[in-house]
């Protein structure tokens, strides 16, 4: 068996390296008390994975403020009563030798009138399909919610995260800024850079130098042929350079279920259109699911370390069993879907 995904993963400077290249990826699991708070299920969930191997955890995408919750039951860090929770994930990890981080979170058009008892918000007016009509964000409001992520940040850290990392993928707030399709702010923040460089500015000055922080981003909203304002290369250039400008130290590259598909009309894998613009560490994530698989990925370049979601929802004891040379569970159809009624099908 290659051992290279259970070498440390150095993050450069003084961060801490990564203690091998498993990272679980994040999961909204919905299993939070109604108000967002860390229950013993989530605790006990983050512990068999750390238990497992897992050498990094990210947890499930966390709001920062209530206007930005996507999902009943989903983890909040929006004011101090969080704190004590995220606490509790970060001691189960470090337990067990894993880092530990949240990702901070606003879901902006994601959400509906009834979860969040006010209408939901975004860059402009506009509809995520599927979701109630949002509003555009005031210049006021936008300076509340960055100063929200940095103080999801703040409480991150007091909770003793080892990393933090910004949610700006899937279609959520920091996307919908990104999307020129969605964002037609005619002030400042109509630049599709302001938002995302404001809010890693932000967290940044709030975290300090020590602190790596990750920012995970993927093209395409909702899934891979979903329609999108155009990327190229040039505006993924332009979105790294400014990005890594403000503060970020790794990329958590987000390709749905795809991490073998060519991007910009070639074959070229999203991952190494990134290479070819930043230096930083490459976490990938997109249908990664065997050890076999995740080695190659890592071996043939693509990567520093790979996210895995459902692989490790079936089997917590996946980097184990993966560095002993077992193969861990496989990822059966939606059968991982049983944890939406609250049973691990990973225990
Ligand atoms: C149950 C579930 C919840 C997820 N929640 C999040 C989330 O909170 N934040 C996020 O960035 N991605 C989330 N994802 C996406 C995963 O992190 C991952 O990128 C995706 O599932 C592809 O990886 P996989 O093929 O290993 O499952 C979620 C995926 C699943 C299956």
């Amino acid at each position: 068996m290659d051992t290279s995904l259970f070498s440390p993963l150095p993050l450069g400077g003084d961060f801490p390296a990564l203690p091998n290249r498993v990272v679980m990826g994040p999961m909204t699991l919905n299993q939070a008390s109604e108000s967002g708070h860390i229950t013993d299920w989530i605790v006990d969930w983050y512990e068999r994975r750390a238990a497992g191997g897992t050498g990094t955890l990210i947890g499930a995408a966390v709001f920062v403020s209530q206007g930005g919750r996507g999902w009943a039951n989903a983890v909040g860090i929006a004011d101090d009563s969080y704190t004590d929770g995220w606490r509790r994930c970060v001691d189960v990890a470090h337990a067990h030798g894993a880092l530990f981080g949240t990702q901070l979170f606003h879901g902006g058009a994601a959400s509906s009138n009834k979860l969040l008892g006010q209408q939901p918000v975004s860059a402009s007016d506009w509809t995520r399909e599927g979701f109630d009509p949002a509003r555009a964000l005031t210049e006021g409001e936008i300076e509340q919610i960055i100063d929200d992520f940095a103080a999801g940040a703040r409480r991150s850290i007091e909770a003793g995260c080892d990393f933090l990392e910004l949610h700006g993928a899937h279609g959520y707030l920091l996307h919908q800024f990104w999307r020129q399709d969605v964002n037609k702010r005619t002030d400042k923040w109509g630049d599709p850079l302001a938002f995302p460089v404001a809010v890693t500015q932000a967290v940044r000055a709030a975290i300090g130098p020590q602190i790596p922080l990750l920012y995970r981003f993927s093209i395409h909203a909702d899934a891979p042929d979903a329609p999108n304002a155009p990327v190229t290369p040039e505006s993924l250039q332009a979105f790294l350079v400014a990005l890594e400008a403000a503060g970020v130290d790794a990329w958590d590259i987000s390709c749905w279920r795809e991490s073998r598909r060519g991007y910009f009309g070639t074959e070229t894998l999203l991952s190494d259109w990134v290479r070819q613009f930043s230096s930083k560490p490459r976490i990938v994530a997109g249908n990664i699911l065997t050890p076999q698989e995740a080695t190659d990925y890592i071996n043939e370049g693509h990567a520093e370390a790979v996210a895995l979601a459902r692989a490790l929802i079936v089997d917590s004891q996946w980097a184990n069993k993966a560095q002993k040379g077992e193969l861990p569970r496989p990822v059966l159809d939606d059968s991982w879907r049983v944890i939406n009624q609250g049973t691990d099908p990973g225990a």
